[in-house]
């Protein structure tokens, strides 16, 4: 599979979203068949793998997910960019501590904001923090990147992603952290999940970020107005979360699909309520009469579209299914001209979008929760 870069990180232009064998999407397989599958994705040209610490929560165990790819990728360590991220659960995340006034301002302004629109965001310049209060927040960091390390039986990760922002952590600080732990050699590269132009400014400035990892596919399409451009103008990767909208855009969904099971967030996914999938059915309709165009199946042409679209662009589908999973990395053999490219893009900014994946996710702080609203 051809290449594309993260910053400084080479991996194959389609990654594995390997998430759904412990989380999210019901039952998951055996544990078996799960390791085979990601071998398998490895065989099948994939380098590039992501998990993170809480997945396997709900079923299982924080962890459960990292287990599993640690098992399937220790004899292939050398050869993929492994990719996971942390979450801060701890409860006893430090005060900020630095310049008194600036402190105080900014962390006012965010609890103001969080009142408002539930979306506070605390960014606070590296030179107003106390060198303590950094150390606290890298020890922080590195405590759970020691687990993650376990977990995956490695001992240096690739990339290392912030999974949501902390309310009252400031992003300047968790990017000194990672690029101490960088420093350190036990990370490769780090990254940011579901987050604005502005955070991933600031926290660039401090230390450079890999790759911003937000939800991205023909149905949110948000990013492309202004996280795209910067992290293109910046040597950023986008790598795009939930590509197939959920599985919406293999057309393989319908009103009668069930989500019943436990821990399903379909169930909780807007986009997918009977009415939104009616409603979307000329995007799907569009994207259908590509895929007999190229000979390809509907969840191809959407990957298609996206590494067209941009260079630094690198989706990672999450499929716990050997052959959807084969199915969607071999969407880098489909090639839309330019002129086809051109023609769809048309057609789907002619299209009326109905619903959403979830609330904005850059407000999501915590996993579960949040999926209920
Ligand atoms: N940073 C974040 O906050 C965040 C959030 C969510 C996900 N992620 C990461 O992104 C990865 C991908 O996201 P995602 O799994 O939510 O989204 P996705 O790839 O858009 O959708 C996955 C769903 O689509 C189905 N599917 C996948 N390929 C298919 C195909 N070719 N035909 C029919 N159905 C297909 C899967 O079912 P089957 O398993 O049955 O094939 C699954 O139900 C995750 O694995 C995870 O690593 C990150």
């Amino acid at each position: 599979m051809k290449p594309r870069q993260l910053g400084n990180l080479t991996v194959s232009e389609i990654g594995m979203g390997c998430m759904g064998f412990s989380h999210g999407y019901g039952p998951v397989p055996e544990r078996d068949y799960s390791i085979a599958a990601i071998r398998q994705a490895f065989e099948y040209g994939c380098t590039f793998f992501d998990t993170a610490e809480v997945y396997g929560t709900e079923q299982f165990y924080p962890g459960h997910n990292e287990q599993l790819v640690g098992a399937a990728l220790e004899p292939l360590r050398k050869q993929v960019v492994l990719a996971s991220k942390l979450h801060f659960t701890d409860s006893n995340i430090p005060p900020v501590s630095g310049d008194l006034d600036t402190v105080t301002a900014a962390t006012a302004a965010a609890t103001a904001e969080g009142k408002d629109s539930g979306n506070s965001v605390l960014l606070m310049p590296l030179a107003a923090l106390d060198q303590a209060y950094l150390d606290s927040i890298y020890d922080i960091l590195k405590r759970h990147l020691i687990k993650s390390l376990e977990n995956l039986r490695t001992d240096y990760l690739d990339l290392y992603y912030l999974h949501r922002l902390h309310d009252f952590i400031p992003v300047q600080a968790v990017a000194w952290g990672m690029g101490r732990l960088k420093q350190e050699g036990f990370i490769l590269g780090w990254g940011l999940s579901q987050v604005t132009r502005e955070v991933i400014a600031a926290a660039h400035e401090v230390t450079p970020v890999n790759a911003v990892q937000n939800l991205y596919s023909m149905l949110e399409r948000d990013c492309e107005s202004e996280v795209e451009p910067f992290c293109l103008e910046h040597n950023i990767g986008l790598v795009s979360f939930s590509p197939i909208a959920s599985g919406l855009l293999s057309g393989k969904v319908t009103v009668n699909t069930d989500f019943s099971a436990a821990d399903d967030v379909r169930k909780f996914v807007p986009q997918l309520s009977a009415e939104n999938i009616k409603g979307n059915q000329p995007i799907l309709e569009l994207i259908q009469r590509y895929a007999d165009l190229k000979q390809a199946t509907p969840a191809q042409i959407s990957l298609a579209w996206m590494l067209h679209k941009y260079p630094n662009v690198v989706p990672i589908p999450g499929s716990k299914n050997q052959e959807r999973i084969q199915e969607n990395l071999q969407a880098d053999r489909v090639c839309l001209t330019r002129s086809e490219f051109n023609e769809l893009e048309t057609a789907l900014n002619a299209c009326t979008v109905y619903g959403h994946r979830g609330i904005n996710e850059s407000q999501q702080r915590s996993f579960g929760n949040n999926w209920k609203k």
